[in-house]
C-alpha cells in the first residue's frame, strides 16, 4: 500500500518541504493501529523545525504532532480499538500518565517520530485517543499539542478556579484554548496581542480584558491596573525569555506561571528571577501533558459547549503555505490542512 506524504528535506540552511510516496505493509504491526489521516494542524513548534531554529536534525521527518482520522486497520492483538474508531494520535507516543521521563524525548510525533502530516499512519494502540463526538477531524485535529498544552498547564499541573484571572500571551493555538478553557472554567482571561483586530476576536471569545501589546510595550503596568494592583493567578508564558520579565511583573502572590514557549527565543532570560520568591510565586515548566492528561481534557470538551478555534483550513497540497501562514503569524487559533 502507497500513500502520500509531506517531508521535510535538508536544504544548505533549513528544510525544505517535499512531497512524496511512502510505501507501507500491508498490515499494522502486532499492537498498532492504521488510522486514515482527515486532517492534520500546524504548531510553532513545526515552523521550528522547518527554519532550523533549534538546531534540530529532521531531515526526511514527516512533520506535525497534530492529527485526527479514523481507524481503517487493527493489528494482530489490539483489543481497545475497532475499525472507524475517530481517534487523535498522542503528542508523546509512550507516556500514558503520571509525571514526565526524559525517555519520551525519544517518542514525539513530528519529532523523533513521523508525525500526522500524511495521509495514513501506524501508532501503538496506547499512543491514540477518541476524539470527542462533538468535533469535526479538523476541530479535533488541534488538539494534542496546542489544546493538551493549555489544558496540562491550567488544569493539571494547577486548578483552574472560578473567578480567577489568566493572563494569555498572544492569540495563537495555545493561547487561544488557554482562554477559552478560562472561560469554560468561569475565570478571567487577560488577552495579549499586537494586533487590535484579535482582541476584538479575543473579546467575542469572552476575554474579560485585552491589552494591545503595542500600545503598551509595558504591558504588565497595564495587568496591574487592571487587577486592582494584585496580579493575576496563572500567567500562559508562550513568550519567553523575552516575556518572563512582564510576566512575573504580572503575577499575583502566591500565583502560577506556566512556562511553554519560546515565542522571542532560546536564550537566557535578562530578568532577575527574584520576584519568583518575592512574590512566592510556582514557576513550572510544561511540555505538553500526558495521554491521561488528554482523555480527561477531552471528556471535559466533550460535556461543554466547547468549540476548538480554526483560524484557516489548507488543502493537503498546500501543505507549504500553510507553513508560510504559521509563520506570517496573523492568524488567530489554529491553521488545519485537510487531508482527503
Ligand atoms: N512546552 C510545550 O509543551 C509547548 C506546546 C505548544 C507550544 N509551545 C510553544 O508555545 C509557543 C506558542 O506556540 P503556538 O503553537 O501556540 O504558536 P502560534 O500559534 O504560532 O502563535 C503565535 C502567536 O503568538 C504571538 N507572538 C508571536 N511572536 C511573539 C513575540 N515575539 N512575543 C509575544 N507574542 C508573540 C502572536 O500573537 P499576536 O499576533 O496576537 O500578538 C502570534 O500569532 C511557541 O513558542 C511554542 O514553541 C510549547
Amino acid at each position: 500500500m502507497n500513500h502520500f506524504a509531506w517531508q521535510f528535506s535538508k536544504n544548505p540552511t533549513a528544510y525544505d518541504l517535499v512531497r512524496s510516496e511512502i510505501a507501507l505493509p500491508s498490515q499494522p504491526a502486532p499492537g498498532h493501529v492504521r488510522i486514515r489521516i482527515h486532517a492534520a494542524s500546524l504548531n510553532y513548534r513545526d515552523l521550528i523545525a522547518w527554519k532550523n531554529l533549534a538546531g534540530r536534525q529532521v531531515d526526511g521527518r514527516v512533520p506535525a504532532s497534530d492529527g485526527a482520522g479514523e481507524i481503517i486497520a487493527l493489528g494482530e492483538g489490539v483489543s481497545s480499538w475497532r475499525l472507524g474508531d475517530r481517534v487523535a494520535g498522542c503528542f508523546f507516543q509512550t507516556w500514558q500518565s503520571g509525571p514526565f521521563e526524559l525517555s519520551h524525548h525519544q517518542n514525539d510525533l513530528g519529532g523523533t517520530l513521523d508525525g500526522m502530516l500524511q495521509q495514513v499512519i501506524d501508532l501503538p494502540e496506547t499512543g491514540v485517543v477518541r476524539i470527542p463526538e462533538s468535533l469535526s477531524y479538523e476541530h479535533a485535529s488541534t488538539l494534542p499539542c496546542a489544546g493538551l498544552t493549555a489544558w496540562y498547564s491550567l488544569c493539571s499541573r494547577s486548578q483552574l478556579l472560578p473567578n480567577q484571572k489568566v493572563l494569555c500571551i498572544g492569540t495563537g493555538g495555545v493561547s487561544i484554548y488557554a482562554l477559552q478553557f478560562t472561560v469554560a472554567h468561569g475565570a478571567k482571561p487577560i488577552v495579549l496581542s499586537r494586533s487590535k483586530d484579535k482582541l476584538e476576536k479575543a473579546k467575542a471569545l469572552g476575554a474579560w480584558k485585552t491589552i494591545c501589546t503595542t500600545d503598551h510595550p509595558n504591558w504588565s503596568e497595564q495587568v496591574w491596573q487592571e487587577t486592582d494592583g494584585r496580579g493575576v493567578d496563572h500567567v500562559v508564558e508562550v513568550g519567553g525569555p523575552g516575556t518572563l520579565e512582564q510576566s512575573m511583573k504580572s503575577v499575583a502572590a502566591s500565583g502560577h506561571i506556566a512556562l511553554i514557549g519560546v515565542l522571542t527565543g532560546f536564550g537566557p532570560p535578562t530578568a532577575s528571577l527574584f520576584p519568583l520568591l518575592a512574590r512566592n510565586v510556582r514557576l513550572d515548566g510544561i511540555y505538553v501533558g500526558s495521554r491521561a492528561d488528554f482523555m480527561a481534557m477531552n471528556q471535559f470538551i466533550e460535556s461543554h459547549p466547547f468549540m476548538p478555534v480554526i483560524d484557516s483550513i489548507f488543502a493537503f497540497d498546500e501543505a507549504p503555505k500553510a507553513f508560510e501562514a504559521l509563520a506570517a503569524a496573523n492568524h488567530f487559533g489554529k491553521i488545519v490542512i485537510r487531508i482527503d
